[in-house]
């Protein structure tokens, strides 16, 4: 229980982002890496599987997003290497041929999207189609075909290779494990000679360490959020309601061009600060509580994780301000000690989740006189990315380029009185960026903000 994580689940050093970005539209819009970045992901991906089979990812359709009642969202596996939006789309990769120890090198790379559909193209808009003269260049594959002949375009590939990499267990947490069974069975049914292996270990270590493109998305979603926590430590007051907050971080993260939440939004006050997934945001908040506010929004597919934890009224009670100041230590001495070749997880000496656990453990007591490491009960760190938990193995040391979390949290439901503080931190050469280091963290500092002094 100690390593779930919390959703289902200071030496600031920066690091210049010195590649061209030029490519990218400007904030607001959609905005995609060069595709370039993704077609030099697939030939990545055919060197670290040793090019000893082809690649087929599935996108998502519409039906598996409820698309009823939301937008479509792409299959993050598949966006990751495709950087490719639409519904109803499969890539297949296939090696070269190479003699045995050479390096594995990508041979073909083909995009897989329905042909056009003039009547559905009415209600969903003009569309790209396998045949339209600029369907290389739109989407970065060399090959474009209709989905139709996928079927005998694997079956093809397959007589120089009898293994499939595709996914086969989903993304923890996701919900999503028909998706990889249903996909898997649609291979098995075109190919049951294939041997099927699961790409997905080889696509978490690349997603692990974010490309300069990722960490410049990333900054977006963080500042849009950082700006919605800043609006709602304006509007926290007694007798607001929870579910008016949350809309106006919402907004607020919205109108600078997230297009959702990251997660749904924790909105908790009273003893609702203490319950970890709450998401009811439904109660009407009191003089003298406290609220949790876990609200953050994605841009352009990537996301942020931010909490806050504030007086309702303005001002922490002594003992409001002493657990979270136990909180903050535990924070502040966590990413002191975050650098490469730290660990998120336990790992004694080199474990970040130990120093938080220790400090906590050290600090403060319950109202039984006992110390307060158990009640920080979830995990302190995880990386973000595509997903709100991205890929990782928690075995592996913090290595430059990695985007995590930093989130302490006490709570106490016999005082009615949880406190989280949550950050996203970019891991450099010497230590961390806190990226979200424009929004207050001290009880000084949002006493001050929420006076409106
Ligand atoms: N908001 C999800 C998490 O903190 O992990
Ligand atoms: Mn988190
Ligand atoms: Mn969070």
């Amino acid at each position: 229980m100690q390593f779930r994580i919390l959703c289902k689940t200071l030496v600031v050093a920066t690091l210049t982002v010195a590649a061209s970005l030029g490519a990218m539209l400007s904030a607001g819009a959609w905005e995609r890496e060069p595709l370039s970045v993704f077609h030099e992901r697939r030939a990545r991906l055919i060197r670290d599987t040793g090019g000893d089979g082809v690649v087929v990812l599935y996108g998502y359709r519409d039906a598996d997003v409820a698309a009823s009642v939301t937008s479509f969202r792409q299959n993050e596996q598949f966006y990751y290497l495709t950087g490719w939006n639409e519904p109803d789309a499969i890539m297949l990769l296939v090696p070269k041929a190479h003699p045995p120890g050479a390096e594995a090198e990508l041979g073909k790379e083909i995009l897989y999207i329905p042909a056009h559909d003039p009547s559905e193209e009415k209600w969903t808009g003009p569309k790209l189609s396998p045949d339209d003269s600029d369907a290389t260049a739109r989407t970065g594959f060399q090959t474009v075909h209709d989905t139709s002949q996928f079927a005998t375009d694997l079956q093809a590939a397959l007589k120089g290779a009898s293994r499939v990499y595709t996914e086969l267990s989903a993304q923890p947490e996701s919900g999503e494990d028909y998706f990889q069974a249903d996909m898997a069975r649609n291979l098995r049914g075109i190919a049951p000679q294939a041997a099927l292996a699961d790409v997905r270990l080889p696509v978490a270590h690349m997603r692990a360490v974010k490309s300069p493109g990722e960490i410049v998305l990333i900054r977006r979603a963080v500042e849009a959020s950082v700006d919605a926590h800043l609006a709602a430590m304006k509007a926290v007051k007694p007798g607001a309601w929870e579910y008016q907050i949350a809309a106006l971080m919402q907004y607020t993260f919205e109108r600078e061009g997230c297009e959702w939440p990251s997660y749904p939004p924790i909105v908790g006050s009273g003893f609702f600060s203490t319950v970890l997934h709450y998401d009811g945001n439904s109660r009407q908040m009191q003089d003298g509580e406290v609220v949790v506010m876990d609200v953050a929004g994605s841009y352009s597919g990537y996301t942020s994780d931010i909490t806050r934890t504030l007086p309702v009224n303005g001002h922490f009670t002594p003992r409001q301000r002493e657990i979270y100041e136990i909180v903050l230590g535990a924070q502040n001495a966590a990413l002191e000690a975050a650098k490469p070749g730290m660990y998120m997880g336990r790992h004694g000496v080199k474990g970040l989740y130990e120093i938080a656990y220790d400090y906590i453990n050290t600090h403060g007591k319950d109202l039984h006189g006992q110390p307060l490491g158990q009640y920080f009960i979830h995990g302190l760190s995880h990386p973000i990315g595509l997903n709100v938990h991205d890929p990782l193995d928690y075995n592996q040391e913090l290595q430059p380029g990695m985007v995590i979390t930093m989130e302490p949290g006490i709570y106490l439901p016999e005082e009615k009185l949880g406190v989280r503080i949550e950050d996203d931190i970019l891991i450099v050469p010497n230590g961390i960026e806190l990226l979200s280091r424009r929004l207050p963290r001290t009880v000084d500092e949002i006493e001050k903000l929420m006076s409106g002094k």
